[in-house]
């Protein structure tokens, strides 16, 4: 019922606004022509000045307004412009909007001229020196602009749903424990506000609702109330329903229908979950059962296009999130996100945590009108993803306000009763107007505890905990860094959620961050980039990617946090040494040789379930097989060559000595002796190459193998998100990515060379056509032009032949 109708092609944009766009008059054909979504400058990898993007653009578009729209509601809507805007249509003022992050809607039925042709003029504001929220201050992730998000119209009966909230209770969760997927009764809430003669004279006003399975059968009735109220809640008790959840997210269909006298006059779809998301004083409870929350913060920015990004890219990092990495969580740092990252959220099951725009500063009384206005404009335009778990109704790590967070407070709780609220800190037992203490602990610096316990934390020990941030900054990493640098960020994500495993009280965390981002010239390493993610900027992972990624069954995981090249390390001593794999268990050969099969037994990270696992062994039983020595002697001997290859001869830790000392007073070794068994056990210079493989088991099957010897050839691989392109309410993005590996499949960790793309049929390339590997792993996005039809992505290197990917593309 009612149609809507995608305004993401034919506009007109210029970077630099001015009144004469809203003239019918104007010609416009000499601006660039320009689809949504739509960044106003798109922008290098990184070393450029955030100002390139700030100005006063203007974006202009013929709107053809059918005859038969006449009589009918016409609404227009701007799903995200950063960062503020004013909208025109034929010269005329028909809205504003002072937030970059958040939808907005217009009734335009009486500015319309129908059956003629009508100018929509946007000018977008994406200074920031705006008195709105996120700005005022400084800021660590850039702001970008344009208009990002699709805009549409509605065209809807006079009588129609202006608003719909639905969603589920249930009685106490306790007795679902034992059987969290079993089919339960539900009460089903639906909130909704009319708009129009629905309470008019002669119409008798009904709203019917009905549900089912996604796409599977027919609706089933919830029930059917005449409508008394413009605004009205409508509660139903539905039997036999399946349960939401991180494993099995089921999905169901609302269909809301309003009628008068009998006549359907419109209809609205929500997609939900059965689900009960509780916090509690020890932590959260999904459908009666506790979840360690394991997440990740997400910026919602890529390369080149900043924000602006369409509905399949957008998916795909909430896919990476949940399919690559493992984790059940996702908080969207630091302001609302795409809805199809949304969407993609509640089909996958990924829990998610939002927040209101802010960065640490807040402002005078007309900022913060805004900032409230924020949180009304995120709960009801996001409150239907059964994803959300939580709002954040501050201003991420901003000072103790109650006036202010009574505010946002009471705002959340009375447009969202079924939620609880959170926001953002960095102090200590600050004012807790919130539900949950949400927290950014970043007391971690590779030596400390992984967290603080929440008792240091909290001001109130019966309000629930929450970590919303570690790590980041504390130890920024780049993908082309030394090894022990990756690994040490690997291992440091491990030790926290390590720790956060251990502590019961905790409700979970998500760490700083899921990629790296650009940012202000304030933050970051001087190039505009904050290296603080686990992935690259195009997504590849980094080392510390593997940890989160080990956590997750679905996929097997190995690999190693060394190349076992002994040249990488300062005086050749490796240190420590990790296994990273969710199997049972990994077998471990030297130059086929078997030297020991680990577990999760050897890993120092007793409370994660597949963490991160110390290789301590690099000869098993081959002194004991092929020298003279008792079965005690060839023990203390690999003993402490095994300490000798990780930290060397002048840093044997205290034990190491001891077992040395013993063998030289009482076996009687001299340095010689020692030599040659390192030589031949350990160091092996100038020999044949020594060859390891590990092979990780998995309820008794090898599942994944990996090689580690020196590399003779390499090669491409190149990975799109996906090649069936399809040019729906807007053009299609592929997502590619590209590293540089050996023969054995292993990433080149310091390939930094340049890639020259090429492309053949209807797809262009985002950003540069030649870019330059980084720590041996780069990547690029793919647009389609509006044309359909085979295309072809050529990439070469000066090592390597060339690689083909064929796309098809839909129209
Ligand atoms: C936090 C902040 C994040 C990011 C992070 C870096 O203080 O909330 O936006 O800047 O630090 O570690």
């Amino acid at each position: 019922m009612g149609e809507r109708i995608y305004l993401n092609n034919d506009w007109k944009f210029t970077e630099t606004y001015e009144e004469a766009l809203l003239d019918a008059s104007f010609d416009d054909s000499g601006l660039e022509s320009v689809r949504l979504p739509h960044t106003c400058k798109e922008l290098p990898f990184h070393y450029f000045d955030e100002h390139i993007y700030q100005m006063v653009s203007g974006y202009r578009r013929i709107i053809q307004a059918k005859p038969e729209w006449e009589g009918q509601v016409v609404l227009l809507t701007i799903d995200g412009a950063a960062h503020e805007s004013e909208v025109y249509l034929n010269g005329e003022k028909i809205g504003e909007h002072h937030c970059g992050y958040t939808a907005f809607t217009m009734d335009i039925s009486k500015q319309l001229k129908y059956g003629e042709d009508n100018v929509l003029a946007v000018r977008v504001d994406s200074n920031e020196s705006l008195n709105i929220p996120p700005f005022g201050f400084v800021i660590d992730y850039m702001t970008y602009g344009g208009i990002y998000r699709d805009v549409y119209l509605d065209i809807k009966n006079p009588s129609y749903l202006e608003d719909v909230f639905v969603y589920a209770e249930f009685g106490p969760a306790k007795e679902r424990e034992k059987f969290p997927r079993r089919a339960i009764k539900a009460e089903l809430v639906t909130e909704a506000v009319f708009s129009g003669p629905v309470l008019a004279e002669g119409c008798e006003g009904k709203v019917r609702i009905s549900y089912r399975k996604e796409g599977e059968g027919d609706y089933v009735l919830a029930g059917e109330s005449e409508i008394k109220n413009l605004k009205q809640k409508m509660s139903y008790t539905v039997e036999n329903v399946v349960l939401w959840d991180i494993d099995r997210p089921v999905l169901y269909e609302v269909k809301i229908e309003l009628s008068c006298n009998g006549e359907v006059t419109d209809v609205r779809s929500i997609t939900m979950g059965f689900r009960k998301a509780e916090f509690k004083t020890d932590g959260f409870y999904l459908n009666g059962c506790k979840v360690k929350l394991r997440g990740l913060n997400r910026h919602q920015c890529y390369p080149y296009t900043g924000y602006a990004m369409p509905e399949s890219v957008q998916r795909n990092d909430a896919d990476i999130l949940k399919k690559e990495l493992g984790v059940n969580a996702v908080r969207t740092s630091h302001y609302p996100q795409s809805h199809y990252f949304l969407d993609e959220c509640d089909k996958l099951g990924l829990l998610v945590f939002t927040e209101i725009p802010g960065w640490q500063h807040i402002g005078d009384d007309a900022w913060k009108d805004q900032a409230v206005q924020n949180v009304k404009d995120m709960i009801t335009q996001y409150r239907n993803h059964s994803s959300i778990i939580l709002w954040g109704v501050r201003i991420n790590e901003s000072q103790d306000d109650d006036e202010f967070y009574l505010r946002t407070n009471a705002a959340a709780h009375e447009l969202d009763p079924s939620r609880p609220t959170g926001g953002v800190r960095y102090l200590k037992k600050s004012s807790l107007l919130e539900d949950v203490y949400t927290y950014n602990d970043f007391s971690h610096n590779g030596n400390t505890k992984g967290c603080e316990p929440k008792a240091n934390i909290t001001p109130d020990k019966a309000k629930p905990y929450l970590i919303s941030e570690y790590n980041g900054h504390m130890y920024p990493t780049k993908s082309y860094d030394d090894e022990e640098h990756r690994r040490e960020h690997a291992i440091r994500h491990a030790k926290v959620l390590n720790e956060v495993a251990a502590q019961q009280d905790i409700a979970g965390s998500f760490g700083w961050c899921m990629f790296d981002y650009n940012t202000h010239k304030d933050f970051g390493s001087g190039d505009r980039i904050c290296y603080h993610g686990v992935l690259d900027m195009f997504r590849n992972p980094k080392q510390a990617a593997l940890v989160y990624a080990a956590q997750q069954e679905e996929t097997p995981v190995l690999d190693l946090s060394s190349s076992m090249d002994i040249g990488e390390h300062p005086a050749a001593n490796q240190g420590n040494m990790y296994i990273y794999t969710n199997a049972d268990s990994v077998l471990m050969y030297k130059n086929d040789r078997f030297i020991k099969e680990y577990t999760a037994a050897d890993s120092p990270y007793k409370y994660l379930k597949h963490p991160p696992i110390l290789i301590d062994d690099f000869i098993g039983d081959a002194i004991l097989e092929n020298e003279d020595f008792t079965a005690s002697q060839a023990r203390d001997i690999k003993d402490v060559l095994n300490m000798f290859a990780r930290y060397g001869a002048t840093d044997l830790p205290v034990s190491g000595q001891l077992i040395a000392a013993k063998l030289k007073g009482i076996y009687r070794m001299t340095e010689g002796d020692a030599m040659n068994l390192y030589n031949r056990y350990i160091g092996n210079w100038g020999g044949t190459s020594t060859v390891f493989r590990f092979e990780a088991v998995k309820d008794g099957q090898v599942v994944k193998t990996i090689l580690r010897k020196p590399m003779t050839d390499l090669h491409m691989e190149v990975k799109a998100d996906h090649t069936l392109l399809k040019e729906g309410n807007s053009y299609d993005v592929a997502a590619v990515r590209i590293c540089m590996v050996d023969e054995n499949e292993n990433l080149l960790h310091f390939y930094n060379e340049p890639v020259i793309m090429e492309t053949e049929g209807p797809v262009e390339i985002i950003g540069p056509a030649i870019v330059s590997l980084k720590g041996g792993m780069g990547g690029t996005y793919l647009r389609t032009t509006g044309k359909p039809g085979k295309a072809v992505l050529k990439l070469r290197t000066e090592q390597t032949e060339e690689v083909c990917l064929e796309f098809m593309v839909e129209v």
